[in-house]
């Protein structure tokens, strides 16, 4: 039996065309000068994301990484909202390479998204000198642990200008931006409006085996690319995964379909009585009693799944078909017993 592997969407593998494109590409060294195909993908994302320069960066944890390194001083505090990545799944690297105080902002505003006046109540006003600083607002879009929730677009705007209002640096983590333009229909840009910077990544969704690009102002970029090769993140002929990355914005048009087999597989657990919420774009938790218990029986019929917390995390991608959908449905329905409360 193939196992139907809903885990991630960066379980995905590169394409027979990824390949021969990563084959062929033109390389250069990217430390020593410029690797030209990465120069065009860093271009190409710039003006997808409306920012002005873009840097080609291993993974999304090293963007972010970079992003919060490149606004935060020694002792900052930073804002993010619950369970944001960069507050739980980054190894603390927000504190102990960047040196920034994280402060969690509660979802007042939906899941996933805090409120402006959260955000305003959380910057403070400048105090005497041994008041502690707040610099950052870290934000994202979609939020992953939430459940791939979407920011839209006027809920942005008000978070960035009271952001602002308080002096505070934006960052958005934007490894699923594209999902998140792709479920409101709007350009990537008109999500990025007003950020510092943003991280937007190539292998969740997309297809490609790794990369992430970090984007911002020129001179911030510049500065970004002292810091990853800091962090050893400088790559010699990394035209080769550059290629892959420009053949995985070639996906862009296509995720509304992962949306869509994302929702179907929602209404069908519906189906069984399973409290599925409806998704917003391709992740979806479903809350069960005991996770690791579902995870194991689901991985035993052939659905592979990863425990979230109290939920089990289904995420269809590019290489699942609505047929797979269906057939994961006909695999859980047996099961449908372990996702209800005894
Ligand atoms: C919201 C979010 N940000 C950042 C990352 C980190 O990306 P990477 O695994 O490429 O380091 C992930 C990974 O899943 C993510 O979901």
């Amino acid at each position: 039996m193939r196992a139907i592997d809903l885990r991630s969407d960066t379980v995905t593998q590169p394409s027979v065309e990824m390949r021969a494109a990563m084959a062929a590409a033109e390389v250069g060294d990217d430390v020593l000068e410029r690797d030209p195909t990465l120069a065009l993908l860093e271009e190409r994302v710039a003006e997808l994301l409306g920012m002005e320069a873009a840097l080609w960066v291993p993974s999304g944890c090293m963007g972010n990484l970079i992003g919060l390194m490149l606004h935060l001083r020694r002792g900052d505090r930073f804002l993010a909202p619950a369970q944001a990545h960069v507050l739980g799944s980054e190894l603390g690297t927000g504190a102990w390479l960047a040196g920034g105080m994280p402060e969690a902002l509660a979802w007042e505003g939906g899941p996933g998204r805090p409120t402006p006046v959260q955000v305003s109540r959380a910057a403070g006003s400048p105090g005497p000198y041994y008041t502690l600083r707040t610099t950052l607002l870290c934000l994202e879009n979609t939020h992953n642990f939430a459940g791939g929730t979407v920011t839209p677009q006027p809920e942005h705007r008000a978070l960035v200008a009271t952001a602002k209002t308080a002096k505070l640096a934006v960052h958005l983590d934007g490894a699923r931006l594209w999902h998140a333009a792709a479920a409101l229909d709007v350009p990537l840009s008109a999500l990025t409006e007003g950020v510092d910077t943003v991280q937007v990544c190539l292998s969740k969704g997309l297809g490609a085996p790794m990369g992430s690009l970090l984007s911002g102002s020129k001179p911030a970029m510049a500065e970004a690319r002292r810091l990853r090769k800091m962090l050893g993140g400088g790559v010699r002929q990394g035209g080769v995964m550059g290629a892959a990355g420009l053949v995985a914005l070639d996906y862009l048009p296509r995720l509304a379909e992962d949306h869509a087999k994302t929702r179907r597989l929602a209404e069908g657990l519906r189906g069984f009585g399973i409290a599925a919420p409806m998704p917003e774009t391709n992740i979806l938790l479903v809350p069960v009693p005991q996770a690791a218990v579902a995870v194991a029986a689901l991985e035993s019929v052939g659905v592979r799944t990863l425990p979230v917390g109290s939920a089990i995390r289904f995420i269809p991608h590019r290489d699942l078909a609505m047929v797979d959908i269906e057939a994961a449905l006909r695999r859980i329905e047996p099961l449908a017993h372990l996702f209800q409360e005894a």
